[in-house]
């Protein structure tokens, strides 16, 4: 049975911890979802971990999409959530309801995450009424990395800390069936975890969010550009990569590998008849 936005909520009640992780493609997606996270969601963070973008603000619709389908057709029982990139829900409430549906529907998502807080509540609220589950995200968010003069911890000072809680605050009423906090002082973060009805997901936020979500290339030791400080790499496997690829190149070049272990075999009488066969064909040239 797919997990519902209803078994996300009630994992707060139960006080039952979230984990939830990003995915981007079909291999890692059907991983995670057979390790048993219940949460996977297509971040737009996949413009700098898979397309090489500096950043998130350049990831389109198209790409998104893309992605969501992938990660979608290797889940079996996890909620798939699809991020809305940058700028594709605050033209209008119309582009959001287009966008967003389009996750939906072509990507197979079930639900969406959106950036902001009070600012999108309306957007939130017209999304959730049509159907669509969304998920806030507050604190840092990466599409406004202009605006917030880089990528800094947010909630910082008493005027931050209570536009946060507003912020929280609209998105529960808005509909939003759980919010991310992202690198949220953590006394801040517990204080809006015990104020809302709905789901926190934390990432740098602390420990007392009701669920926490990391970027899988930074969990797998995969993205070596940048470590963010709330990341845990739980293995290495980028020196791993690099080390096997290396004794695969050494290998072909020694020709120690492919051995007949790695190969098809044929009956060798085949062969001999071929050769045989071979032996009385002429090129034409002759
Ligand atoms: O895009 C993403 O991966 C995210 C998570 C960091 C929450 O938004």
């Amino acid at each position: 049975m797919r997990v519902t936005i209803n078994d996300i909520k009630e994992m707060k009640l139960r006080k039952e911890k979230i984990a939830m992780l990003t995915a981007y493609d079909f291999t890692t997606a059907r991983l995670i979802d057979e390790a048993g996270i219940p949460l996977i969601l297509v971040g737009d963070s996949l413009g700098m971990v898979i397309l090489g973008y500096e950043s998130t603000i350049p990831v389109t619709m198209d790409e998104m999409i893309h992605h969501t389908k992938a990660v979608v057709r290797g889940v079996k029982k996890a909620h798939v959530i699809g991020d809305m990139p940058f700028m594709t829900y605050h033209t209008s409430s119309a582009d959001a309801l287009r966008n967003a549906a389009r996750f939906i529907q072509e990507g197979g998502a079930q639900s969406i995450k959106l950036e902001g807080g009070v600012a999108v509540a309306e957007t939130v609220q017209r999304l959730v009424t049509s159907g669509i589950p969304v998920m806030g995200h507050i604190g840092l968010t990466p599409q406004s990395i202009h605006q917030l003069e880089g990528f800094k911890a947010q909630g910082k000072t008493p005027e931050s800390a209570l536009r946060l809680i507003q912020d929280a605050l609209s998105l529960e009423e808005a509909g939003a069936y759980s919010l991310v906090l992202e690198s949220v002082p953590y006394a801040l973060a517990k204080l809006i975890t015990e104020r809302l009805k709905i789901p926190t997901i934390g990432i740098g936020a602390g420990p007392d969010c009701d669920g926490q979500v990391q970027v899988i290339s930074d969990l797998l030791g995969l993205y070596t550009e940048f470590v963010p400080k709330h990341a845990k790499q739980y293995v290495k496997l980028a020196p791993q990569i690099k080390e096997a690829t290396s004794q695969y190149m050494k290998e072909v070049k020694e020709a120690s590998f492919p051995t007949t272990q790695h190969s098809y075999s044929i009956d060798p009488e085949v062969i001999e008849d071929l050769k045989a066969a071979l032996g009385g064909i002429t090129t034409g040239k002759e």
